[in-house]
């Protein structure tokens, strides 16, 4: 930024403010490019057809006033800095323009110059370490699915049965949370521990995973360590949803006669909820090794007279709801 010339757009209806603010800037440095407009239309025709570095505006324009001026700029580019700049003192005036994104609020005639410049070039230089930080973020957020992914994918090579079973139960589990209109942050964390929920799987002999006969006591109590595995596997990963804890839990019961650990509604996750009632529905309407898919009616009537005893009844209502009135269907 520091042997870039900045560019500057000045939105400012008066004229004579407009001259003292470019001969200020242009005093300060005479490599700055300032281009103003008197009313805010035009200005943001030309911030959406020009490369600007920072806008200087005043809230009382012919063609806006207040604070909603704010959020026009930020429409047009919502990556761009902000400085107001208006003859309004008003500190809760302020406050509020710099919620609504603005980076710094000026009283006109009270800054200098060399002030005024220095606050333009610190809001340019925070806005581009805020957009670093915020891309940095999201590579983060995408390496992570990508984890995830790829374990899914792992799962699929060596049991293509439980690799299917855990996507359907993963769309099924963040159509429910959706339908309880969860928190998106939470929804997400759902639907990428339902797309693992089994990975604890690989520790059971394929033989018994595929077996076309119902299981022994023996086997049984081999499957039922599977979610302990998954969450062995997944612990070390400090993912920003609790993702090794839902796995953990998914077929944990509200009344405490789930497994590994026997919880009760109070202690199991919200998210390891969602998942056990997708995973159950899920479970019921397809072939399994041993026999074939049941209707979704069959699943529908195994969560509503289980509700409030095995299940969260919001989670079954909201998954009664989806496929009884949105047709939801795998
Ligand atoms: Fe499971």
């Amino acid at each position: 930024m520091k042997d870039k010339a900045i560019s500057i757009l000045l939105i400012e209806d008066n004229p004579g403010d407009a001259i003292l603010i470019r001969e200020q800037l242009m005093y300060t440095d005479n490599q700055l490019q300032l281009h103003c407009f008197d009313l805010l239309s035009k200005g943001l025709e030309f911030l959406s057809s020009e490369n600007i570095d920072a806008v200087l505006l005043d809230l009382g324009l012919p063609d806006s006033q207040g604070l909603n001026t704010i959020e026009q700029v930020r429409v047009k580019k919502p990556s761009i800095p902000i400085i107001v700049l208006t003859g309004l003192d008003d500190e809760n005036i302020a406050m509020e323009a710099v919620h609504r994104g603005a980076q710094d609020y000026l009283i006109k005639g009270s800054t200098t110059g060399s002030m005024l410049f220095r606050v333009i070039r610190y809001a340019v230089e925070r806005k581009s370490a805020e957009e670093e930080l915020k891309n940095s973020l999201e590579k983060l957020t995408r390496a992570l699915h990508g984890t995830i992914k790829a374990m899914a994918m792992a799962v699929a090579i060596r049991d293509p049965y439980t690799a299917g079973h855990q996507k359907r139960g993963a769309n099924l589990a963040r159509a429910i949370a959706e339908e309880m209109n969860l928190d998106p942050k939470i929804i997400e964390g759902i639907q990428l521990a339902g797309m693992i929920h089994d990975i604890g799987k690989i520790s059971i002999p394929a033989e018994i995973l595929s077996k076309p006969s119902l299981l022994s006591n023996l086997e049984l109590s081999l499957i039922r360590i599977h979610p302990q595995v998954g969450y062995d596997i997944l612990k070390e990963i400090d993912f920003p949803w609790p993702i090794a804890q839902t796995v953990l839990q998914h077929h944990e019961r509200i009344n405490g006669s789930g497994y590994p650990a026997g919880l009760k509604n109070g202690e199991i996750l919200l998210e390891a909820k969602v998942l056990a009632v997708a995973d159950v529905v899920e479970a019921i309407a397809s072939h399994r090794p041993y026999r074939p898919a049941y209707e979704t009616e069959e699943a529908m009537s195994e969560i509503t007279e289980k509700q409030g005893i095995l299940y969260e009844p919001i989670v079954v209502e909201s998954c009664l709801k989806l496929f009884k009135d949105k047709k939801y269907s795998f």
